[in-house]
C-alpha cells in the first residue's frame, strides 16, 4: 500500500486502474471503516483510502482538537485490509490560500444534525465533493452509522450529477451493541456502560414497533425513557424516512429512529431502521 499526500499523485495512481473504490474516513480506524475497505477490496480493482480530519465539519474546537488521530496504526489497518493507496492529504491540499466555495445541501441537511451542528453539512459536502474531484472514484463506501450524512451525500451526488456510486455498509456494534464510533475510545468506563442506554433505547424501540406501536411520538417516548435511566437527555430522538428524513407520524413502513445524546465529554449517535 502506497501513502498519497498530494492530488497530481493519486490522480496518475488511479489512472487506469480498473474499478476504483474509494473509502472517506477521518482516520482513528474501527471495525466500522475496516468493513467498508474490506467491501471495497471485494468489488474494486483499486481501493483508495481518503484519510482527512476534515476541520470545517467540527463545529466545536475542542472536538476537533480531542479527535483521535494515529496514522500509523490507521495505515497498518488499511494494508491488513487491502487497500492499495492511503491518501492522506494535508489541509494545504485541500483548502490552500484564498480557497472560498462551499457547498450546502438543503432540506435533508438543514435538521437534526444539521440544526445541532451548524456548518457540519457544509463540511461535510464540500470535502465530499472535493475528494469524489480528486480520485474519481466509480463507487463510495459510507457507513450506515452516519445515516443523515449519507441521506445528503447521495442528494449531493444526485443533484451535481457526479459520476459515482453510493453504497452504504451497515452499522457496526461491540458486542454488547454500542454502534462503533471513533469517539468511543472517548469514553471512560461508566460513560462507556452509560451509553449502552442509545442501542438499548433503539432496540427497544424496534421491538414496540413490530409488537404494533406505530405512533412516532410513542417509539421516541420509549428511546427517551431508556436514556433517562442512565440520566442522559437526547439532543434529538426523530423517527424519519431514511430517505428525506422528514419526520414520520405513524410508521405504517419502514422507518428510521435517529438520536443524538452527550455521554460526558462525548457526543454521540445512532440510530436504528423500524419495521411496522
Ligand atoms: O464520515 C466521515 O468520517 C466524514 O464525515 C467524511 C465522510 C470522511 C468527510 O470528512
Amino acid at each position: 500500500m502506497r501513502i498519497v499526500r498530494d492530488v497530481a499523485a493519486v490522480r496518475a495512481a488511479v489512472r487506469d486502474g480498473g474499478r476504483v473504490g474509494l473509502v472517506p474516513t477521518m482516520g482513528a480506524f474501527h471495525e466500522g471503516h475496516l468493513s467498508l475497505i474490506r467491501a471495497a477490496r471485494a468489488s474494486c480493482d483499486l481501493v483508495v483510502v481518503w484519510l482527512f480530519v476534515n476541520p470545517t465539519q467540527f463545529n466545536e474546537a475542542s472536538d476537533l482538537v480531542n479527535y483521535p488521530r494515529d496514522e500509523d496504526r490507521d495505515a497498518a489497518l488499511a494494508a491488513e485490509c487491502g487497500a492499495d493507496i492511503l491518501f492522506a492529504p494535508p489541509v494545504e491540499e485541500v483548502y490552500p490560500d484564498g480557497f472560498a466555495t462551499t457547498v450546502t445541501v438543503g432540506g435533508i441537511a438543514d435538521v437534526l444534525e444539521g440544526a445541532h451542528r451548524p456548518g457540519h453539512f457544509a463540511g461535510v459536502a464540500t470535502v465530499v465533493a472535493k475528494m469524489l474531484n480528486m480520485v474519481g472514484p466509480d463507487v463510495a463506501f459510507f457507513g450506515a452509522k452516519d445515516a443523515q450524512q449519507v441521506a445528503a451525500v447521495r442528494r449531493m451526488v444526485a443533484d451535481l450529477d457526479l459520476p459515482v456510486a453510493v453504497e452504504v455498509l451497515p452499522i457496526v456494534r461491540e458486542p454488547d451493541g454500542l454502534a462503533m464510533s471513533s469517539r468511543n475510545v472517548r469514553l471512560d468506563a461508566d460513560d462507556r456502560r452509560r451509553a449502552l442506554a442509545l442501542s438499548r433505547g433503539l432496540a427497544a424501540a424496534r421491538d414496540a414497533a413490530a409488537a404494533g406501536q406505530a405512533d412516532a411520538s410513542a417509539l421516541a417516548g420509549i428511546v427517551a425513557d431508556e436514556l433517562a435511566k442512565e440520566d442522559l437527555a437526547a439532543e434529538y430522538v426523530a423517527v424519519l424516512d431514511p430517505d428525506t428524513f422528514t419526520p414520520v407520524t405513524t410508521v405504517d413502513r419502514p422507518a428510521l429512529i435517529a438520536l443524538a445524546a452527550r455521554v460526558g465529554p462525548v457526543r454521540l449517535i445512532d440510530n436504528l431502521e423500524v419495521h411496522p
